[in-house]
This record gives structure tokens, sequence and C-alpha cells, in this order.
């Protein structure tokens, strides 16, 4: 099938060629929906400008050479082009759609590969709010390019290397080990971390048994190793829990932490001295990629290690950068990160082409993710001013949900399927369907509401799909079609959902899933004017109507399920 708006951005060039020359052909045709028609093209305006003509004149001129098109071309106004298909290709565009098993999603030829770093959490840290958005958008961009075709390499850029793990692993010795671990997976990190931190700082013994284990975990020491092992592997058990709750595709194959990067960084250093890209500022070693400079007008630098020989998060991420090019071989690095880093990584990526380890065919790009905010427009905090445990947060949602649907009538299984779809979908679908960069504040009532752009809304909208052909007794992938556009909603919904194919190419091309939500969100709300106003399943339909119809209305379905699938929201069966 064929997306409206490129088949008739075709059609205008074409017309622009044989109208005014070939050199005209490559015009923007300016085509958007309109009020007035199905979409509106408004390049007679620019280009008459550039032919010194009245724009009317220009756009009779583009009409008299669409004559074959399908469908009808009126000039209006100051030279507008209003453009409305014939019912007869929207009607077999949408019947072909039906019958695409991808619905018109292509896929990218050559494919790519693409290194996507998401979630990353600090494992001396707990999990908090922070790592939700990095995580679920990241998952949904994971999930957009393996649809298309893409090979996926997931990197979980764990936090779990550094300095503090000296004072971790004695506090780790203090309370024992299986104390420890059943803290740690049990997602109380925060404390485990707070206790160790308290002694560190009141308590010069423990102080200096914590310096004296870093320096035996950096120099590789076995059995610190083993110790480090412990703490870790609990606090990654817990990490999965959470994974596993949200329903993301992240596995432990996905793990490539800072410490991973550990045995690279001397060479890191080395090489980027060597070449000449690094320089020693006093007693650090620093890269100065050119045009950063500081408040002071001074170049700006990236320090690659310390003056004390420590190495730090840049170290790793140069490192990082160049396994990610030379290792894994990365067309594309998508870095879903806070916004907040966004200095750090156009420093870091700006030292890599310097250093030639990021060639201009490969593409390094931060999806900068805003901060998730309170309902004060604060930072997102608990009330004593602590900052919110993710488990916490999502367990609300779920217990939220289950008392949204307490009154359905569903036996305890049921609806403990449906509270954790609900729950997950709406804080999912909550993050993604603000745009990435964006802050946006966290509001429970809104997030779990059945109106309005929300996950639980989307969820619904496809339920109650399948529960037309529940009760028309026909299976959703039996519908066949033709599909027939009779009715103006029956048309707008046929029509509208044939942009889907582009639209998820665009998505995945700009990190936008937001558009992605607004294009089903505007799919889901077509389709209620439609079933306002088409009855499908009513006696007194007439059978080649209502065939019709499910055709249509299994093709909305299949739509809004396969793009809720790319968000990485759960689709429950019924609600
Ligand atoms: N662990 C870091 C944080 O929580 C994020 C790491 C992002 N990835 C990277 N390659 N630096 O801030």
């Amino acid at each position: 099938m064929t997306d409206p708006q490129i088949m008739l951005a075709e059609r205008v060039q074409q017309a622009l060629a044989r109208a005014f020359g070939a050199e005209h052909a490559d015009a923007d045709p300016l085509i958007r929906p309109s009020q007035f028609a199905d979409f509106q093209a408004n390049v007679a305006m620019s280009l008459a400008k550039r032919l010194r003509r009245a724009p009317r004149e220009v756009a009779e001129a583009i009409r008299a050479e669409l004559s074959d098109f399908p469908g009808t071309v009126e000039v209006s106004g100051p030279g507008f082009l209003n453009i409305t298909l014939s019912d007869s290709w929207v009607e077999s565009e949408a019947t072909r759609m039906l019958a695409d098993r991808r619905l018109g999603v292509g896929t990218i030829t050559p494919s790519q590969t693409v290194v996507i770093d998401y979630s990353a959490p600090n494992a001396a840290k707990e999990m908090h709010v922070g790592h939700l958005r990095t995580t679920i958008v990241g998952d949904s961009l994971a999930r957009l390019h393996e649809h298309l075709g893409n090979t996926v390499v997931r990197q979980n850029h764990l936090g779990d290397w550094g300095t503090p793990f000296g004072m971790l692993i004695e506090h780790l010795l203090d309370i024992g080990e299986e104390t420890s671990v059943a803290q740690l997976e049990a997602g109380q990190g925060t404390e485990f971390y707070q206790a160790a931190r308290a002694k560190f700082d009141s308590d010069d013994a423990f102080r200096q048994r914590a310096r004296v284990r870093v320096t035996t975990l950096q120099s590789g020491d076995p059995e610190t190793l083993r110790l480090w092992h412990v703490f870790m592997d609990a606090t990654i058990r817990y990490f999965n829990k959470v994974y596993e709750l949200l329903g993301v595709t992240l596995t432990d194959a996905d793990l490539a932490g800072e410490s991973m990067y550990n045995p690279m960084l001397q060479q890191t250093c080395d090489d980027l001295e060597a070449s000449g890209a690094a320089t020693l500022s006093e007693g650090a070693l620093c890269v100065f990629p050119p045009g950063f400079t500081g408040s002071d007008d001074k170049p700006l630098p990236l320090i690659i290690r310390k003056s004390d020989g420590g190495y730090g998060y840049a170290t790793t991420d140069m490192a990082a950068i160049r396994y990610r090019v030379h290792d894994l071989k990365a067309d594309r690095i998508l870095y879903v990160v806070g916004n907040e880093q966004a200095l750090h990584f156009r420093m870091v990526f700006a030292a890599a082409r310097l250093a030639g380890w990021l060639p201009e065919t490969v593409s390094a790009e931060h999806v900068q993710i805003g901060m998730m905010l309170g309902k004060d427009g604060r930072r997102f905090k608990t009330r004593s001013g602590e900052s919110v445990k993710l488990m916490d947060l999502l367990q609300e949602a779920v217990e939220r949900a289950r008392g949204a649907i307490a009154d359905r009538g569903y036996d305890e299984a049921t609806t403990r399927e449906i509270a954790h779809a609900v729950g997950m979908g709406a804080v999912k679908y909550a993050d993604l369907s603000v745009s990435h960069d964006s802050e946006y504040v966290l509001d429970f009532d809104r997030m779990i509401a059945f109106t309005g752009n929300t996950g639980p809304y989307m969820q619904y909208a496809t339920a109650r799909i399948r529960s037309i052909f529940r009760k028309a007794g026909v299976d959703p992938a039996e519908a066949a079609g033709p599909i027939a556009l009779g009715a103006p909603a029956e048309r707008a919904l046929g029509l509208y959902v044939l942009g889907f194919g582009e639209l998820v190419s665009q998505v995945t091309a700009e990190s936008e899933p937001h558009r992605l939500c607004a294009f089903l969100y505007q799919t889901a709300s077509l389709f209620s004017t439609f079933y306002d106003e088409c009855p499908v399943t009513k006696e007194g339909v007439d059978p080649e109507t209502r065939k019709h119809r499910l055709a249509l209305c299994s093709l909305v379905l299949r739509v809004l399920e396969t793009g809720l699938d790319l968000l990485g929201v759960p689709v429950p069966e019924r609600m």
C-alpha cells in the first residue's frame, strides 16, 4: 500500500517537472492535511516567488498536469491546491494494507547496526525514577529499530565501578554477605549506600579500609573481585525484577557496565596521547575538542585521566565509543540519557571524532531525556524529600489500576493480570507520549485515566474492538475485507491509518516515540467517532456492510496493537 502523502508528493513533483522543467522537480510540495479537503499542497506560493509569476497561475499550471490523478484537485484562495483522494483509491489502499502482514511498514535497506545505550542505573544507589524514562524510551527505540529490520545491540551501561565500591565492599563485609544480598535484592541499595557512607564520614578506621579496598579492587585481587560480584549480582537481580515488571526487553546479555571497560582504560589514554588528540594539562590528561569553551573563554577540557592518575566517567565513555564503533560495528549509536549530560556527550562525540574513532559514516546521538517532575513542578521526590523508588512507584501504579477496574467483576487472577497491564501501560505510555527531551510531570490521576491520550485509553480502545469481534463471533484475523468506505467517519478512519508505515519510519529515524503515541491516539479517536456513527454488529446492518466494517475494525485493531507493541505497552485482551 501507499502512504497518501508520499504518493501525493511524488505526483505533485512530477507535475512540477512537466510544468516548469526538471530543475523544479525537487521543490518541497508542502503537503499538509487540510480541513477543506484531504490534503493541501502549498508549493505554488513558494514556487511563484522563484518563478516571478502569480501564485494562482502557478497553481493552475500544476493542476493541469495532475490530470491522471486518483481524486480531485482544486485551486483555491491565493493559490492553494486542495486535494481530495477518490474513495476507490482509499478503499483499495486500505484493503491492500489489510492484506499486508507488515501493515505498510517497510524495512530499512541496507539494514543498519544500531547500538542503543539505555537504562544504565547506578549500582551504588537505588534505581530511581530518573532511570525509568531512559529505560522505557530506550526500549521503545530498540523495538522500533528491530521492527524495521535493523540489528539492535542493547547496551546497559551500568554504573558498576569506581571509588564508592571500596566502602560498599567494606560495609558488605561488616554486615555479612547474606544480609547484604537480602537487602540489595529487596531494592534497598540506597539504604545500603547510606549506611556505608555514614561510616565513611564518621569512622577513620572504616575510611582507611575503604581506601585500601579501592586499590585492591582496582589491582584485580581475586577475593575482592568475588565480593564485588556478590554485591553486583544481587543488585542486578533487583534490576531484573524491575525490568520484568516493566516488560522491557533488556536481558543479562545486554549488560555492559562501566567495569567492562576497565581493562581498556589505560590503552584508551595511551592511544589518545600518542595520536596527539589528548594533551597533559596541569598534570591531567585532557582532550580539548574544538569549539568548546568555558565561561572564561578558555578551551574546555574533557578529562581523560585525572592528575592523581584516576580514570573517570569520560574515560569510560571514550573506551565505550571506540568499542561500539570498532567491535560492535555500529552504524548508529543512540545514548538514551538524561539531558543534564548534554555537554558531556557533545564533548565525548567531538573528542572521538578528533581521535578518528568516530568516522563520519557513524552517527552518535544523545537522545536527551527530560527530568521527571512532581505535581509541584519540582524534581520528583517523596514527601520527606528523598528520591522515589522505582519499585514503589510501579507498585502504586498497579494498585491504582486495580482500583480503577475493581467494579468490573473479574475474578482475582484476571483482575491481577489486567491491573498489571494497565498499571505498567499507564506509566510507560505517560513517559512515551511526551517528547523525550521535555520535562514531564508525573501525575498518577492523569496517567491512569481512561480518557485522553493515556495508556489505559489506548488499551481500552483495543479491548473494545476485540469485544466487537467477540460479539460478532468472528476472529479478527479472518476479517478479510474488502474494505468499503461509505460513511464520512469510515472514510476518515481508513484514510488516516494509511499513514502508519511512513510514520513508523519517521519515528524511528528521528527517535520520537511520542509521535507514534499521537498517531495511535488520533486513530483511536477516529475509531470512536466511526463506532458511534457506523453500527457494525447491530441488528439491521446488512451483511455486506457488516463485513466491510469488520474488515476496517480488524485493520485498526492491528494498527493499534502493532503500534502499542512498538512502544512496549502491553495490551490486555479485555478490560
Ligand atoms: N549511569 C549513568 C547515570 O545514571 C548513565 C550512563 C549513560 N551511558 C553512558 N554511556 N554514559 O547517570
